[in-house]
């Protein structure tokens, strides 16, 4: 399976997503900064997989706190420079974007563990610890994954053609996908008929990387203009929605690729279980509903232009959210490496995550 994300001798190894499929090629990140960058600009993209990248970038900047201030010796004044100097990467690297928690969740979890390591064990400590821990994160979503492709393979029927937005794939994650590892486990127990994948303007995941990770693995995969996911399940062509969350509220309330919560709305309509796979990194339980979740607006450029090329009136204005909010009256369930919820949300979601 494709790997987005490599550590490599001491360096982080990204391939690049914005010119997949017809070029693989891997973009390296010396230090926390190119890190940040990278995720900013979408080299790398998906929720897991820019909590990981943050990880690494963390454990850069530990390691370059190690040759900054190491040979200084670990003296009080010492150690409280390399923890500013983490604190400030770390701010970077969680500014590079804003709506997927496991960004922000990811990177806290390493600076808490390293400067843990910087009080007990000083710098050289801190960049080992940085390091255990960011690795740990990665290790942990490949099971998550896993276990989410089981518990979301069960509500899957024998024969089905299940619709999916953006690419909460491999490319996404640290291992086979959420979205995408439901239907990898279902497609292995033989349920799959048929994938549905929406293109996803402006950035093309569904058609770039969603219909080439599943060509890839021989998965049967249909790719759909955005605008035509209404009139095929109209056609009763769809049995199930499943995507993947960037966050989730306390109430159930789902923050994923704009276009998604037409996705749900749709399904409403038509009767479709619509299904969010996600590991227990996506939820933010400090934000009672959607409403409080920051939707990344990305540059007009995306809209007004497509590949590089204009293709509206100069000067138009656009409107460019990243993402939307499908609330979660809309949701049927949430999958994740703990198990699935199922409404009511609200108290089974805190029920599940004590
Ligand atoms: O802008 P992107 O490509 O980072 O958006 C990705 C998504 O919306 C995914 O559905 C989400 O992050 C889940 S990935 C497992």
């Amino acid at each position: 399976m494709v790997q987005a994300i490599k550590w490599e001798r001491g360096v982080l190894t990204l391939l690049d997503q914005r010119i997949l499929p017809h070029e693989v090629r891997y973009v390296s990140c010396a230090d926390h900064r190119q890190t940040a960058q990278a995720i900013k600009d979408m080299v790398v993209r998906g929720a897991p997989a820019i909590g990981i990248s943050g990880g690494y970038g963390l454990a850069l900047a530990a390691k370059e706190a190690a040759g900054k201030f190491g040979s200084a010796g670990d003296t009080p004044e010492v150690l409280a420079a390399a923890e500013r100097f983490l604190r400030e990467a770390a701010s970077l690297l969680v500014s590079a974007r804003p709506t997927a928690v496991n960004l922000s969740w990811a990177v806290e979890r390493v600076l808490d563990k390293t400067v843990s390591a910087l009080k007990l064990s000083g710098v050289a400590g801190a960049a080992q610890a940085a390091l255990e821990e960011a690795r740990s994160i990665e290790l942990e979503d490949v099971e998550a994954n896993r276990k989410i492709g089981e518990n979301g393979a069960v509500l899957i029927k024998p024969g089905s053609s299940i619709m999916t937005h953006c690419n909460a794939g491999a490319l996404a994650t640290g291992g086979w996908g959420t979205a995408l590892g439901v239907i990898r486990q279902a497609w292995a127990e033989n349920k799959v008929k048929m994938v549905y994948a929406n293109e996803t303007r402006p950035w093309l995941q569904g058609a770039r990387l969603t219909a080439w990770e599943l060509m890839e693995d021989g998965i049967p995969v249909t790719l759909l203009a955005d605008s035509a996911a209404g009139y095929v399940m109209f056609l009763g062509k769809v049995d199930a929605v499943v995507v993947g969350a960037d966050r989730i509220a306390a109430n159930g309330d789902v923050a994923n690729k704009i276009g998604t919560y037409t996705l749900a709305c749709l399904c409403k309509h038509h009767s479709i279980p619509f299904y969010v796979a996600a590991p227990v990194s996506t939820f933010d339980l400090s934000l009672a509903t959607g409403r409080e979740i920051q939707i990344e607006e990305r540059s007009e450029k995306e809209i007004v232009e497509f590949m590089g090329k204009p293709v509206a009136p100069q000067g138009v204005r656009a409107f460019n959210p990243s993402f939307d909010i499908t609330p979660g009256e809309l949701v049927s369930a949430i999958i994740t490496e703990k198990g699935t919820v199922f409404p009511p949300l609200e108290q089974n979601i805190a029920a599940m995550i004590k």
